[in-house]
């Protein structure tokens, strides 16, 4: 794929070990000549990297636990080893916990892994990002984005009346906040930052829940819940089209922007949220 010509564009899928990472890496093989896929499993990346060896891209593997900053630090030292620069990131590794869980730096499992982990990897890559520019960043986030009528700002770890649905949709919420906070503050440096829907997709991330993961699995659900290479589409497409060459700040669902929940579009929600990301990322060494 690659030539003498130019220098190898290169792309990176967090949770590209299974679901609809795994598919997004296999989408994004065609475009790129490196595709990078990061998870916290060593098996299932390994697996995943065979399975996409078939697709003529450069596939690296990165292994981290998204639950530990350290880790993520490590990681984006790890990336900027073998990646001289980056043309697309997919922050789209997530979990569904089914009883509150507390990172390993002690922070609530769902909002650290969906949403602190990203914000920091993002962040450590911005010199890789703007050095691939134009690059874009995709926000894997969901609809169920629009449950929260706002951030939790009292108690971001859910202290008190955690609930799963609750915490997942909440790390939701954050995902769009800080995909348009990027989008600002990343402008001069011609990075994009996008969110998206990938749909209601029959993967993994509902093993902890039984009754999700029934009705995602019975045959009626077939006709409503998507096969996971259906939910790569969009992410896909928004990290690709040539049509959305710098757009930047919007919220995707079935290839077309689409406006997310109005708590989303508060501009001073999504400073405090950064700032308070900030804080929480730097409290841990
Ligand atoms: N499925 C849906 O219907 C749906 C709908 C809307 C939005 N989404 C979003 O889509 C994204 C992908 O979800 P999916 O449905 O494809 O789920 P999945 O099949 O469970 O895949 C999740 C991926 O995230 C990785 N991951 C989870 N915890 C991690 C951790 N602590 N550290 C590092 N990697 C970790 C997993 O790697 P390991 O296996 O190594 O842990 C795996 O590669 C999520 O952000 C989810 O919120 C999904």
């Amino acid at each position: 794929m690659s030539t003498d010509a130019r220098a190898d564009r290169y792309a990176l899928v967090t949770g590209g070990s299974s679901g609809i990472g795994l598919e997004t890496a296999r989408g994004l093989a065609s475009h790129f000549d490196v595709v990078g896929i990061a998870a916290r499993s060593p098996e299932r990346l390994e697996k995943a990297a065979e399975d996409l060896a078939a697709t003529g891209a450069r596939i690296e593997t990165f292994q981290a636990d998204f639950s530990s900053l350290a880790e993520v630090r490590r990681l984006a030292r790890d990336i900027k080893e073998k990646f001289p620069s980056l043309s697309v990131l997919i922050n789209n590794a997530g979990v569904w916990h089914k009883d509150r869980t507390l990172s390993k730096d002690g922070y609530e499992d769902t909002f650290a892994v969906n949403h602190l982990a990203h914000f920091l990897l993002t962040t450590e890559l911005e010199d890789l990002l703007a050095g691939g520019a134009p690059s874009r960043v995709v926000n894997v986030s969901s609809s169920m984005h629009r449950r929260p009528e706002s951030i939790n700002w009292d108690d971001l770890m859910f202290e008190k009346d955690w609930r799963g649905f609750k915490a997942y949709s909440h790390s939701k919420l954050a995902n769009v906040l800080f995909s348009n906070e990027l989008a600002r503050r990343w402008r001069r440096l011609g990075v994009t930052s996008n969110a998206v829907h990938p749909g209601n997709v029959r993967s993994r991330i509902t093993r902890n829940n039984a009754f999700l993961n029934f009705l995602h699995r019975s045959p009626v659900a077939r006709v409503f819940i998507l096969p996971e290479a259906a939910g790569a589409k969009t992410p896909v497409y928004v990290a690709t089209a040539s049509e959305l060459e710098g757009v930047t700040g919007r919220y995707f669902n079935k290839f077309k922007e689409v406006t997310p929940s109005p708590v989303c579009q508060d501009e001073a929600a999504a400073q405090r949220l950064w700032e308070v990301s900030q804080q929480l990322v730097d409290a841990v060494s």
